[in-house]
């Protein structure tokens, strides 16, 4: 009976782990998360990359789920975009520069991939980027206060422009 009992008492402790691991990542947006849901839900004063808001299917180098995608500049980062709205093959995007890639299975925004480059923000990375990843609905899908660990080693492959991959994949 004893034994039954710290079996299910155990049990029971697994259980509250995993829930509690699971509700972690889908957080309400706080701190530097919501800032940047923020900055991106706001969507005047962007250029669409290759001047086109329609929606793309995912590419065979997509890191996610969603099958649509889209990506935006804000004022800033679209200094470091050609007339055809295709990243230049030399930029190197200036503080303030916002990247917005929007995600979906359908066609309104599911969830949002951004790039943000504040070189002095305490969440940038060794290349000043701040990397956010937040659904639509407020909640965090992971917190740009890890500096992009599960992002920036795709990031980084060949062929990459100061990070970015659209040139790239969308060529
Ligand atoms: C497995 C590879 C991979 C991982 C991991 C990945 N990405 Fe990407 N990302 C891409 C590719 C490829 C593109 C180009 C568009 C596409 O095909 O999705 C892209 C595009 C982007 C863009 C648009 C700007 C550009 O041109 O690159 C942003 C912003 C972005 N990703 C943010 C993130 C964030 C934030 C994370 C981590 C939470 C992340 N990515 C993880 C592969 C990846």
């Amino acid at each position: 009976m004893k034994s039954n009992t710290i079996i299910w008492a155990a049990f029971t402790l697994a259980i509250v782990a995993i829930t509690l691991q699971a509700c972690k990542k889908d957080e309400p947006a706080e701190g530097i998360d919501l800032e940047l849901l923020n900055m991106s839900q706001e969507t005047s004063g962007f250029t669409w990359y290759k001047n086109s808001d329609a929606w793309l299917p995912k590419s065979a180098g997509s890191g996610h789920n969603y099958t649509s995608l889209r990506t935006r500049y804000n004022t800033t980062a679209a200094t470091q975009l050609d007339g055809d709205g295709k990243v230049l093959a030399n930029a190197s995007f200036p503080d303030g520069s916002l990247v917005v890639k929007e995600l979906s299975s359908g066609t309104s925004v599911e969830r949002y991939a951004i790039l943000y480059k504040m070189s002095n923000n305490e969440h940038a990375d060794a290349n000043g980027w701040v990397w956010g990843y937040v659904n639509s609905d407020g909640t965090v899908a992971t917190t740009a206060e890890d500096k992009g660990a599960i992002c920036t080693g795709c990031h980084l492959q060949s062929d990459n422009i100061d990070y970015m991959l659209m040139n790239k994949f969308f060529p």
